[in-house]
């Protein structure tokens, strides 16, 4: 079987979908949980508490709903959005996940290719399993952007600021939302840390700022190296002003919900914003990011980019968000069950099947362009 994606700019892009590789949310995701050990499929899917989160992202999703528009001719779709200066051909991201080997051996390689084949950009985490110029290599004609955890010894996020800047990055995204890890039951219960078994060390093993902060450098002191840094409860708007200074790339925050935090960022020169509350994964009980989309985008005001994540799961969400104004979208866990199942073709298959839906959901709602979906009529019921 094959499947084709169509973009603005002509590129058709087909790939062979082998007949039994799984195709909707649900058969990806049960086959990455056949894939992998208990622990690290309930590492991904699970959230914090009792994952009420979790639960609304996506059910919030079933309240907005499309009246649509016809007899508009949709014969030529455009798809492209510009964000930064640079011209993109979808309005997706793959949002930043850290610890990809537990997925798949070629982790975050194998995601950055599969991306670059479909010009996506990849945003990869600090806590990645390869570093930022492994990944650079792999994929050196392909948009990328670096993910930062302020480190306690900011030198060492300055640093690998620095080095996703000389590796070409596009754009810096600081997680605001994970000054501290969230009370994950799953993991606790599985006494299940990926960070601890050394998944997450790429950028740092490759770090000398890091390196030179180790009395002694082995796996041990590693590991423990980057459980002292990874969390960081004093961040505040000043380390966003410093992050701001010292980086001539974009910066983007990721984890907004609140409007006066989204104005605050215009205030402190941020030039992006992630609205996310990490797929559930941080403060169980949080309004569902699409809820908090809405009075965000009517804040900001086209001030800035307003992207957005958590409970995308089918190209048919990512069009109700882009509706509802957000200018670009993430996944996360769909592209990291697909990466467990089948490797980078498998990313590669999930991407040409989520971008031909978004391109079907916006031909059959009469929208020809991405950037006129917020013209679309989309109720909250
Ligand atoms: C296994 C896993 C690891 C993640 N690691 C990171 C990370 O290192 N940095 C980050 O900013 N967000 C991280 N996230 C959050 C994602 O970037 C994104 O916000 C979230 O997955 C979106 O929700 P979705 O999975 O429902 O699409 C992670 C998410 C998952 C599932």
């Amino acid at each position: 079987m094959s499947n084709s994606f169509k973009s603005n700019d002509n590129v058709v892009q087909s790939i062979d979908i082998e007949e039994d590789s799984p195709i909707s949310f649900e058969e990806i995701e049960s086959a990455a949980k056949q894939a992998m050990s208990t622990p690290a499929f309930s590492y991904i899917a699970s959230g914090a508490g009792g994952e009420e989160t979790v639960r609304n992202n996506a059910d919030a999703f079933k309240k907005y709903s499309i009246t649509p528009r016809l007899l508009n001719d949709v014969s030529k779709l455009d798809t492209s959005v510009t964000i930064f200066g640079q011209t993109y051909p979808t309005p997706l991201l793959l949002a930043p996940v850290g610890v990809l080997k537990l997925a798949d051996e070629q982790g975050d390689l194998a995601v950055a290719r599969a991306a670059a084949k479909y010009k996506v950009p990849f945003i990869q985490s600090t806590v990645s399993s390869y570093s930022i110029e492994d990944v650079a290599q792999a994929t050196s004609d392909s948009s990328k952007w670096f993910q930062l955890y302020w480190s306690t010894n900011e030198e060492i996020s300055f640093n690998m600021v620095k080095r996703a800047e000389e590796a070409g990055y596009k754009a810096i995204v600081l997680t605001i939302d994970t000054i501290t890890l969230g009370y994950r039951e799953k993991d606790m219960r599985h006494r299940f840390s990926p960070l601890a078994l050394g998944y997450g060390q790429g950028n740092f093993e490759s770090d000398p700022v890091f390196l030179s902060t180790l009395e002694k450098v082995n796996s041990r002191t590693i590991v423990q190296g980057i459980i002292d840094n990874i969390n960081y409860p004093a961040l505040n708007w000043e380390h966003v002003k410093e992050l701001k200074k010292r980086t001539s790339l974009p910066l983007v925050l990721k984890g907004i919900l609140h409007p006066e935090d989204a104005l605050l960022a215009i205030e402190y020169g941020v030039d992006g914003i992630i609205v996310s509350n990490h797929g559930g994964r941080q403060l169980d009980g949080v309004i569902s990011s699409i809820d908090a989309l809405p009075e965000i985008v009517k804040v900001v005001d086209s001030q800035i980019p307003v992207l957005f994540d958590s409970g995308i799961r089918r190209g048919i969400d990512a069009l109700k968000v882009l509706a509802l104004g957000a200018d670009a979208v993430l996944v996360g866990r769909p592209y990291v069950y697909s990466l467990a199942a089948g490797g980078e073709k498998g990313v590669g298959q999930f991407l040409a099947n989520f971008l031909q839906d978004l391109q079907t959901s916006m031909m059959l709602s009469g929208v020809k362009d991405v950037k006129e979906l917020r013209q679309l009529k989309i109720a909250r019921v």
